[in-house]
């Protein structure tokens, strides 16, 4: 099996160095950036908006993966894809014309991701995922760094990797939330093609080392 894409989240870094934790993610060997947009009403928390993600997009190299915990998700798609993002993924719980806000990301020529919190099946995306690029499988209650993953919700990745196969679509499979060197074989074996990892990565001493383990090739190169 290929090993999974890491995507080290910034929420996890300190905000008062974004530039150097975009470039740390960057240097330690991951793929992807995950930048975290909370809105205040989706989720409690607020983290920050197009701006910022504008502003960092030059620092860095790897993709930008931005998840939107907000609301009316379709108001943001066109800034987010201004300042630079390469995937934009919003929530299902938060869209009631989910297809039209996925055909206006792609419209917008950027890849577009649908997610599922804990809570919400499979059954409440069948309709869209022909037209999404990325399936970002929430495996914690979003809102927060640092929180346990919920195992159960794995199961759906393993859903996903049967429908994709079953009926010839290509999406990606991603996940989110508690991803760690306790976690991590689970979600690897369940089939993921991307872990988001927030705490495990920014907590580590040894990045890169840190990236290898997650991605299970550490000591195969
Ligand atoms: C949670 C965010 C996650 C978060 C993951 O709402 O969507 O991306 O940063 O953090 P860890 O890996 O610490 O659980
Ligand atoms: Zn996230």
């Amino acid at each position: 099996m290929k090993a999974p894409i890491l995507a080290p989240s910034l929420l996890a870094s300190n905000f008062a160095y974004l530039a150097e934790a975009v470039r740390q993610i960057e240097a330690s060997g991951a793929e992807w950036t995950h930048l975290d947009v909370m809105d205040g009403v989706f989720v409690p928390e607020l983290t920050f908006g197009a701006k910022m993600v504008a502003d960092l997009r030059p620092l860095s190299s790897t993709v930008f993966d931005v998840h939107l915990m907000t609301v009316n998700p379709e108001r943001l798609v066109e800034g987010f894809a201004r300042a630079g993002a390469d995937y934009i993924t919003f929530h299902i719980e938060a869209a009631v014309h989910a297809h039209r806000t996925i055909t206006a990301i792609k419209d917008s020529g950027k890849k577009a991701g649908i997610s599922i919190v804990p809570s919400t099946s499979i059954t409440a995306i069948e309709e869209i995922l022909p037209f999404v690029d990325l399936v970002l499988v929430m495996t914690v209650n979003p809102g927060y760094g640092g929180q346990k993953l919920i195992p159960q919700c794995l199961e759906k990745v393993k859903q996903l990797v049967q429908i994709r196969e079953e009926k010839g679509y290509s999406f990606l499979i991603s996940v989110d939330g508690g991803v760690k060197i306790e976690t991590v074989s689970t979600v690897r074996d369940a089939g993921v093609d991307v872990m988001v990892a927030g705490e495990a990565f920014f907590r580590a001493e040894d990045k890169a080392a840190m990236v290898l383990q997650l991605k299970g090739i550490a000591g195969k190169i």
